[in-house]
């Protein structure tokens, strides 16, 4: 198929309104979208990823109005949570309205909202009048996409188009809250952090990776965010000149690619590209600066940490 590239929200959203799937821009990656109650739509976005069926997709709205769409039970955590983050970059796990197809869901009786705060992200989904399931707009695996050009390199050809908009500017998947349970769990980190939900309700626990009950996240047993290259945490072990780094502070040795940034908001917004970027240039492994695991700090070395691990 040929995917249609547009600047206009209206048209990539007659297009969903078509049951097409269509990629778009929000705050944190680019999302890969398809109408909630459209199941033949759907199942498009799980065929062009190579998603595994059993890994549930998150449902975006325009307006709060919406969300009566998918639950009849927004618990008290999950109105006080959006209430306070949304719009942004924060996702709330409740219990799913029977009328949610269950594909969407991976079959499970819950569902993840959210309501993205960037403006052509707002204005698509207005212009889609559905509320509009979408994961990361990558093929399942690969780190996920901060461009269109990311979301072209990828899906070029087996999407029906492309919403082109900026570069993600948080550039890290939202924060997502288990709030079916008393006290909420966060499912995965993100911008917005674990102090700042605490702020709002003050037992929020967090998830940590020896829990027994997991997954209850599906997403999180599946392979995550990698690059081809291979990932390393700091500059232990053999480092290979040949590699890349990227980081807060400048390395002793010099790397064949390199990325300083400026500060911790920058080194988030940049990592998943950097990690593209090798891949074009063919580079074997990448050294990550390992950063204090508070605030944003947590949600990115989450994420460098799932894509050091070795590959399952
Ligand atoms: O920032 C984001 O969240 C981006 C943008 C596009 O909104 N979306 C995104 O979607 O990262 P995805 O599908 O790549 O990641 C969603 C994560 C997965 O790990 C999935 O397993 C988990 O959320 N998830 C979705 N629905 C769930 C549910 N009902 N219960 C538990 N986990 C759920
Ligand atoms: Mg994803």
């Amino acid at each position: 198929m040929k995917t249609l590239l547009t600047t206009l929200p209206e048209d990539a959203a007659e297009i969903i309104r078509r049951g097409g799937v269509v990629a778009f821009p929000t705050e944190t990656v680019y999302g890969l979208g398809a109408d909630i109650f459209n199941e033949g739509a759907i199942e498009k976005i799980f065929e062009a990823k190579g998603r595994p069926a059993d890994n549930p997709l998150i449902v975006h709205i325009a307006d709060i109005a919406q969300i009566r769409l998918l639950t009849d039970d927004l618990t008290f955590s999950a109105d006080a949570l959006f209430r306070a983050f949304a719009p942004g970059p924060i996702t709330v796990v409740v219990p799913r309205s029977s009328k949610v197809p269950s594909i969407a869901t991976a079959g499970l009786e819950t569902i993840g909202i959210r309501m993205p705060r960037l403006a052509i992200a707002r204005e698509f989904l207005s212009a889609c009048g559905v509320p509009v399931a979408a994961p990361s707009a990558n093929i399942s695996g690969r780190p996920s996409p901060t461009t269109w050009q990311a979301v072209l390199e990828d899906l070029n050809g087996r999407i029906d188009c492309v919403l082109q908009g900026n570069e993600s500017e948080i550039g890290l998947e939202s924060t997502v809250v288990d709030c079916t349970s008393d006290p909420p769990v966060v499912l995965r980190a993100g911008s917005i952090s674990v102090e700042q939900l605490r702020a709002v309700i003050p037992g929020v626990r967090q998830l940590d990776s020896n829990d027994v009950e997991r997954p209850r996240s599906p997403g999180l047993k599946h392979r995550h965010y990698s690059p081809l290259a291979n990932v390393v945490i700091g500059l232990r072990g053999s480092v290979n000149e040949n590699g890349a780094y990227i980081g807060l502070r400048r390395p002793e040795h010099e790397f064949r690619h390199m990325r300083i940034c400026e500060d911790l908001n920058e080194y988030a917004r940049s990592l998943y590209e950097f990690f593209r970027e090798c891949d074009r240039l063919g580079i074997p492994s990448i050294h990550c600066e390992p950063v204090e695991e508070t605030g944003l700090g947590l949600a990115l070395m989450d994420r460098i940490r799932r894509a050091a691990e070795p590959a399952s």
